[in-house]
């Protein structure tokens, strides 16, 4: 069976105490860092920008994940790859030349990923998930951490996981949003690969401890 991964979503860590908790992610099971980038214009909250996230790759030692929910992502492609973005995911619903807009974010040495919201439908990736190394498919409306998960996911795991077997991709499946050690195996056995968990591991009291847990949940 392909890796299981966890992403710690860095938007629910302490940012008095940024070093403190990318250091704690270093040392964790976590194997991806996930940036969540809020624009506010196509999420109704905006989270930080281009200097926090090279201070953070400054200290990461391992994966950088970035979610890009911004209208626009063409115009910073080049940018979060200078940062050292290893995987940049820029949403369906703020894409007008999807296309052209992976072929760019590959073209600068990333993968590429496609978000898309809960009510997106992932019959839409059909014609284009040969192009896509990663669906992240929003578990909740972008915008805010520490929102209650969406039950439809699941639905949605299956069915792209149908289109990629059918298609023959490499596509990799990405849950984002109110992942907790309670739905974290489901998701796995429908068919996702890696989970992104932000206030599950950032509000409980040893979060190391937390993402150890989730790692194990999802090995089984
Ligand atoms: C939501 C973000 C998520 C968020 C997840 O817009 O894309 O990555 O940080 O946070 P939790 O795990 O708290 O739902
Ligand atoms: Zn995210």
């Amino acid at each position: 069976m392909a890796l299981k991964r966890i992403a710690p979503s860095v938007l629910a860590a302490d940012f008095a105490n940024l070093q403190r908790d990318v250091e704690m992610i270093n040392n964790s099971a976590a194997d991806w860092f996930h940036i969540d980038i809020m624009d506010g214009v196509f999420v109704p909250n905006i989270s930080f920008g281009m200097p926090v996230l090279r201070d953070i790759v400054k200290h990461a030692n391992k994966t950088i994940d970035v979610h890009l929910m911004i209208v626009n992502p063409d115009r910073y492609i080049k940018t979060f790859a200078d940062l050292g973005s290893n995987i940049l995911t820029v949403h369906y619903e703020a894409c007008t030349h999807l296309h052209r807009t992976l072929q760019a974010i590959k073209a600068e040495g990333m993968q590429a990923g496609v978000a898309i919201n809960p009510h997106t439908s992932v019959s839409l990736l059909e014609d284009i998930i040969n192009d896509i190394d990663l669906v992240c498919i929003m578990s909740v409306n972008p915008g805010f951490g520490g929102q209650s998960f969406i039950d439809n996911t699941y639905k949605k795991i299956i069915q792209l996981r149908e289109i990629i077997t059918r298609n023959n991709a490499n596509t990799i499946i990405e849950i984002d949003g109110g992942v907790t050690s309670k739905n974290a195996k489901k998701l796995i056995d429908a068919g996702a690969d890696v989970l992104v968990a932000g206030s599950f591991v950032f509000k409980s009291s040893d979060p190391a401890q937390t993402i150890k847990e989730l790692k194990e949940i999802i090995a089984i």
